[in-house]
């Protein structure tokens, strides 16, 4: 069992919990995740790690639940347990496998989407801590829905804060503020995208466009997380990809977002995941456990 030792609401639709997970904490790097399993018999949750203390053996899992599962995890309170944490899983942020000249030598921008803050900050906080501020946007629909804004500051060069309603920071979605930035002279040699997937492709064709090299972290359906099952199918390039064991982070030039989009809407029904077995042949996998 994994004790929750602290259980709070961020706003009226995020929640952040910090857990007892002593082998994970010990291991875990920037870009890595977790799955979480309620009970025994419940569904298992993919999350991106937002922390870690490795001294007091604890992880940070910041949600916004969705399904049925993730509605389950928001009725633990603090001094509850999960069952399980599993992880870490997936690879570490490839930054983290740069030495300090080769990062001290990039200017790195971060973008932040909504609940996408979360996995962002460890990266932030990890280059800080190697000597490295980066800039980073954070972008949210409204005032009340940016996260972690207090925590970011403390760890990033520049902050700039949007919301799409204007009602806080900067007015607009996180695009329009990479092209004032860019147009403001910034120039930047790597650019690191997570939130949403619809933010991460207009992310990814503006820096095409701008001939700045993204990286972006995919979250698609997730079920054994560790390569069996080949739920979170992706392609990138002309490459299948799973982006559990591959991943989750991924070219942003070079992955199919409407491929990924579509994937996920038809994994919802019994229908699509028939219709996704027959037009995946042999790497479809069928380890959903539904359309086999
Ligand atoms: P959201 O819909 O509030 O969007 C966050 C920000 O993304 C917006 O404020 C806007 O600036 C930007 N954005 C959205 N659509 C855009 C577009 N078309 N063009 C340019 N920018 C755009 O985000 P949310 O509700 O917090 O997102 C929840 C989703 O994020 C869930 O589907 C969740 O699975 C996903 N998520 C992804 C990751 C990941 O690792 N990629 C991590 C956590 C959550
Ligand atoms: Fe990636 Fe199963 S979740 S292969």
């Amino acid at each position: 069992m994994y004790k929750i030792v602290e259980a709070k609401k961020l706003n009226d639709i995020i929640y952040k919990m910090v857990v007892e997970a002593p082998r994970v904490a010990k291991k875990c790097m920037p870009g890595q995740f977790l799955i979480v399993r309620t009970a025994e018999n419940s569904e298992r949750i993919p999350l991106t790690i937002c922390d870690y203390d490795r001294e007091a053996g604890t992880i940070t899992i910041v949600f916004q639940p969705i399904g049925a599962s993730t509605k389950e995890m928001t009725s633990l309170k603090t001094g509850d347990s999960f069952h399980d944490v599993v992880g870490p899983l997936g690879c570490p942020s490839e930054l983290t496998e740069l030495s300090a000249e080769e990062l001290k030598a990039k200017k790195i921008l971060f973008v932040a989407g909504g609940v996408g803050t979360a996995p962002v900050y460890p990266q932030v906080k990890w280059l800080h801590e190697n000597g490295v501020d980066a800039d980073v946007i954070v972008g949210a629909k409204t005032k009340d829905l940016v996260i972690l804004e207090k925590e970011m500051e403390a760890v990033a060069g520049n902050l700039y804060v949007t919301t799409d309603d204007g009602s806080y920071g900067r007015a607009g979605m996180v695009t329009k503020t990479i092209e004032d930035l860019v147009a403001e002279g910034k120039q930047y040699d790597v650019c690191v995208a997570i939130g949403p997937m619809i933010m991460m492709k207009f992310v990814a064709l503006l820096t095409k466009k701008l001939e700045i090299p993204t990286i972006v972290s995919m979250n698609p359906v997730m079920v054994d997380g560790t390569g069996m099952c080949g739920a979170c199918r992706i392609v990138v390039g002309d490459e299948i990809k799973f982006a559990c064991v591959d991943g989750p982070e991924f070219d942003g030039h070079l992955v199919d977002f409407d491929g990924a989009m579509k994937r996920a809407a038809a994994y919802k029904t019994e229908e699509g995941r028939k219709m996704l077995e027959l037009e995946e042949g042999d790497t479809h996998h069928g380890g959903c456990g539904n359309c086999n």
